[in-house]
């Protein structure tokens, strides 16, 4: 494996907003947190837990999910950004327009563009969602360490053919998946990740993001 190999993996994968019914067999799903548990973690502490739905389950907790949203609210156990502004406001608006305009929804279509965001609570007809959670005292370095191991998971899946979304709109509902799932309160649930067979030709499908480039993002010293 060299960095090229890696490098086309990584450019391989993306965000997938439209998947196939058909589920991911559990040892593909084992053999990925296989590879993901590898990441580094301050301590080693390996702050990351995963509740993974399958079949009927994820049914279930797609329609409570739905539900939920519909109901309103909004409590998650890390709290969302307070903003997005200057080139961070410039990136989220493009990767939305983007989105929107692959499936069709104008600029200023309100119905249209928070129908799809409500595709975030259907877990984009994936089979399977996985709920990542990390221990509360390990504060924000539990969730640096889990966004590691949200990207390693992603990798993986992608290099096994299996398509992925991390999803913080499924975490805004804290209370509701605490209680659904049992997952304690001295737990952060940090975010949900969906996954299973791309549907290649949903139009959620049809774009990629863009990435701002090597020297912009390092500050060069020597
Ligand atoms: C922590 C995290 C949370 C995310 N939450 C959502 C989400 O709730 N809904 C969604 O549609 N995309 C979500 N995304 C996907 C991002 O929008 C996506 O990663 C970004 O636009 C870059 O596109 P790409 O993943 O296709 O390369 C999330 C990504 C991350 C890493």
């Amino acid at each position: 494996m060299t960095l090229a190999d890696l490098d086309a993996l990584f450019a391989r994968r993306y965000s997938c907003r439209g998947f196939r019914p058909d589920p991911v067999p559990r040892e593909i799903i084992e053999a990925i947190v296989n590879a993901a548990r590898k990441m580094p973690s301050w301590c080693n502490a390996q702050p990351w837990q995963l509740t993974i739905t399958s079949g009927a389950e994820t049914d279930a907790l797609r329609e409570a999910l739905w539900d939920q949203a519909m109901a309103g609210g909004h409590d998650p156990d890390l709290p969302f950004p307070s903003g997005y502004s200057g080139v961070y406001q410039q990136r989220r608006r493009t990767c939305g327009w983007q989105l929107y305009e692959a499936v069709g929804v104008e600029k200023g279509d309100r119905a249209g563009s928070a129908k799809q965001m409500m595709e975030n609570f259907r877990l984009f007809g994936a089979p399977h969602c996985a709920i990542l959670s990390s221990p509360a005292e390990l504060g924000p370095y539990g969730a640096m360490d889990s966004g590691g191991f949200v990207a390693a998971f992603a990798l993986a899946a992608q290099a096994a053919g299996v398509a992925s979304i991390p999803q913080a709109a499924v975490a805004a509902h804290g209370a509701f998946l605490h209680d659904y799932f049992d997952i304690p309160e001295d737990r952060l649930i940090l975010c949900a990740i969906s996954f299973g067979y791309a549907d290649p030709d949903h139009p959620a499908n049809g774009f990629r993001t863009e990435r701002a480039g090597v020297d912009d993002i390092v500050d060069w010293r020597g």
